[in-house]
């Protein structure tokens, strides 16, 4: 008896030290071990639901930061966002060894304690809980790619580039909208499967003076590109440009959106133009559903990529625009000269900026 409870321990520590299983949680596992993880870290993560899928499942963030709960002025907030098409599990999976690793590390690591006190963390790990659950395990087939409705949720968005943007939008996207206006977001990705390239906008065009030699230029280019090198260079692979055997090659692992295909309401575009958080979609895996067997071998070869990406949200100049009386303006114009955003960059209501900037010299008008 006191060796099977000897065992039994000992089965249970180890288990926390190796962290979370290398499976597919479904939905109600996923949900057990956010609440898990909100319950055990109490001062660095605070869980929350966005609002919910056609089916009724819920879209839960987890926060995870020094302040988890609010927003403090000069810590920007980052977000990843997972499992979009139903069917592209991976990120859905990393984002949750993600999760494991910050939580487990935190106060222990340099660059996690750093990271986790310098800037707020959001998690979405599924965006299309109701796909996933319909999904086949095929590494190519679109079965759970779609909401419950048939709906491709990265369509959806409303688009700077058509004129009619006012089609239906799906129960999933309406939370995120929501979601981009209760916080203040800088730096995002969103985590897809099929290919592997760091893709950046934008995604459409409508053939105007963004659309140079086939790709559809925005004026972040350059910092758009030292985003996705980040990403790719310090993804094991991604940066080699044909590390899928049946994908074209892509130089450095990376390209502009456009320029791989065109495409209109996608959120990445969205997030830019009208939530001012500069997002790629980060294409992580050749097969879209692989075998369990594989996931320890795609989170060793994303974890440097996804934890150098989230430092690049400190990237470039941040601060407050105050009245002659020291008070927060809200909504007053912060424009770098030469870089003519769609939608110009504004002050938000503590009167926060946070501008991604390559080192060099610039002129800010406010
Ligand atoms: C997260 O934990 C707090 C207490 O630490 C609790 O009040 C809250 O209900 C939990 N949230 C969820 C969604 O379980
Ligand atoms: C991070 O914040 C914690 C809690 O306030 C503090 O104990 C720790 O020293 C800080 N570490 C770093 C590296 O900033
Ligand atoms: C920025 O301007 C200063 C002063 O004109 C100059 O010395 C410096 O080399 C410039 N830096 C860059 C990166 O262009
Ligand atoms: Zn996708």
């Amino acid at each position: 008896m006191f060796v099977f409870t000897l065992c039994l321990f000992l089965w249970s520590w180890l288990s926390s030290i190796h962290g979370l299983e290398f499976r597919y949680h479904n939905s109600m596992e996923m949900e057990q071990y956010l609440k898990d993880i909100n319950k055990t870290f109490p001062d660095i993560t605070h869980l929350h639901s966005i609002g919910q899928s056609v089916e009724g499942r819920e879209l839960w963030v987890l926060i995870l930061g020094q302040h988890p709960r609010e927003h403090r002025t000069g810590i920007p907030e980052f977000k990843y966002v997972g499992n979009m098409h139903g069917n592209e599990v991976v990120g859905r999976v990393l984002l949750l060894q993600l999760i494991d690793y910050l939580t487990s590390r935190y106060l222990r690591d340099p660059l996690v304690t750093r990271l986790l006190n310098s800037s707020r963390v959001h998690i979405l790990p599924s965006m299309n809980p109701d796909g996933f659950e319909s999904s086949a395990r095929d590494c190519m087939y679109t079965v759970g790619r779609y909401n419950k409705n048939g709906v491709d949720l990265n369509r959806n968005f409303p688009d700077a580039f058509e004129s009619n943007t006012d089609r239906e939008r799906e129960k999933e996207v309406r939370a995120v909208m929501d979601w981009l206006k209760t916080e203040s977001f800088v730096l995002s990705a969103n985590l897809h499967g099929g290919a592997v390239v760091a893709s950046y906008p934008y995604d459409n065009s409508n053939g105007g003076g963004e659309l140079q030699g086939g790709q559809s230029i925005s004026p972040d280019d350059d910092v758009f590109i030292h985003l996705a090198k980040t990403y790719s260079y310090s993804h094991s692979e991604m940066h080699n440009s044909n590390s899928c055997s049946d994908s074209q090659d892509f130089t450095h692992g990376i390209t502009n959106g456009y320029y791989w295909y065109p495409l209109p309401g996608g959120m990445q575009d969205y997030n830019y133009v009208w939530a001012q958080c500069l997002e790629l979609t980060l294409e992580i895996s050749c097969c879209k559903f692989p075998p369990e067997a594989q996931l320890p071998g795609l989170w060793e070869a994303n974890k440097p990529a996804l934890l150098a990406y989230m430092q690049q949200v400190h990237l470039g100049v941040k601060g407050v625009v105050t009245d002659s009386n020291g008070k927060p303006v809200q909504n007053a114009v912060v424009e770098v000269v030469g870089r003519r955003n769609l939608c110009p960059f504004r002050t938000d209501r503590n009167g926060e900026y946070y501008r991604l900037l390559l080192p060099g010299n610039y002129t800010i008008t406010v």
